[in-house]
């Protein structure tokens, strides 16, 4: 139950494609997260070799006048990903800011792409237009696409989970890869994307796509009496006023919700039913939903607070994940300052 973070790794793994996947550590992960990627990330550590990172650095691209909280959520998010089954002694789990070669990565990198490139990310152009409580002005978010194809180069990452909004940045870092590689010969791993196929999108409270950003997110990690108030407080079909009118399940954030935790499909069925012919009201729904989905959550809550009470725990994850990437940077990293003739080939 309590997972061994010096299981070594076992040789069998090696022929299994390598998966890479980031997290910016920005705050606690929520029931969004779960179903749009931690149960993708449980599978896949079985299927692949898995690297999961936290990406403080990117972090950093956008928050860098206010990183007091860095190291906490650094350590939250990997209490969040080992108590859903994130197992360290299959994924190696390490922290970005533990791989200083990403930056000399980055370095290298910014020499064959074009500033044109950057300037056209999607993501880049949208965030510095949408956000203005942040100065996004800065040359380290314009770095962002670039440093995550180091992120993703530097392990020889072969498959990276993506969800739409970063599709451009693999894009990119394909493109980024076939340059460096006509320059400097084919040596960089160029990466696919796998659309990860049990990506739910789990509406929030108040039916907007669930996100910290938005105030209606449900946190893995908070109380079964926060997520009960949530859920109590959560709008339902906006055209069922009364307990008489009947409702539309359809469009019923609740009942969205409901579906992906409820214990049986019946469970969801009757109250699919009973809200069309307006014989049960929102009120009981939600109790229900609440019910259920603290049921759903419980496993994971225990887990999470027995690794609360080991301090330090997170910390050795990511030092033992730090040691296991270690070799495979350095060997990249080899060849790589051997193809640009930085350093006298050894020998
Ligand atoms: N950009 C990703 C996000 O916003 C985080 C990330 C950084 C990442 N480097 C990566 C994802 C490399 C995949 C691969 O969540």
């Amino acid at each position: 139950m309590f997972p061994d973070v010096h299981l070594t790794h076992e040789r069998s793994r090696m022929s299994k494609k390598r998966v890479l996947t980031g997290y910016r550590p920005t705050g606690r992960l929520t029931l969004g997260h779960w179903f749009g990627n931690l149960m993708n990330m449980r599978q896949m550590q079985d299927t692949y070799e898995a690297y999961y990172f936290v990406a403080d650095w990117h972090a950093l691209t956008s928050d860098w006048q206010d990183t007091s909280r860095i190291r906490q959520f650094t350590e939250e998010m990997v209490l969040d990903w080992i108590a859903a089954g994130i197992d360290p002694g299959k994924a190696t789990i390490y922290r970005q800011s533990d791989v200083p070669e990403v930056a000399e990565l980055t370095l290298y990198l910014s020499m064959v792409t074009p500033m044109s490139w950057l300037e056209r990310v999607p993501s880049y152009k949208e965030q510095r237009e949408q956000i203005s409580e942040k100065d996004l002005g800065n040359v380290g978010f314009f770095l962002y696409p670039l440093m995550q194809a180091a992120d993703i180069v530097i392990v020889r990452g072969e498959a990276v989970p993506v969800g739409e909004d970063q599709a451009p940045h693999l894009e990119l870092t394909r493109e980024i890869v076939r340059r460096f590689n006509a320059t400097y010969g084919e040596l960089l791993v160029e990466p696919a994307s796998v659309i990860p196929e049990s990506g739910a999108r789990v509406p929030g409270t108040d039916g907007r796509k669930m996100s910290k950003s938005y105030g209606n997110a449900i946190y893995l990690s908070e109380t079964d009496e926060e997520t009960t108030q949530k859920v109590m407080g959560m709008i339902t079909d906006p055209a069922r006023r009364l307990k008489t009118d009947p409702g539309n399940p359809d469009i019923c954030p609740l009942q969205q919700i409901h579906k992906l935790v409820a214990r049986d499909s019946e469970t969801v069925a009757e109250w699919d039913r009973c809200c069309r012919s307006a014989q049960c009201g929102c009120v009981a729904h939600k109790r229900q939903m609440a019910a259920d989905l603290t049921a759903y959550l419980s496993e994971f809550r225990a887990r999470r607070a027995e690794l609360n009470a080991h301090p330090g725990y997170a910390w050795e994850v990511l030092a033992d994940g730090a040691a296991r990437v270690r070799p495979v940077v350095v060997d990249l990293m080899g060849e790589v300052r051997e193809a640009m003739r930085l350093k006298a080939p050894v020998g």
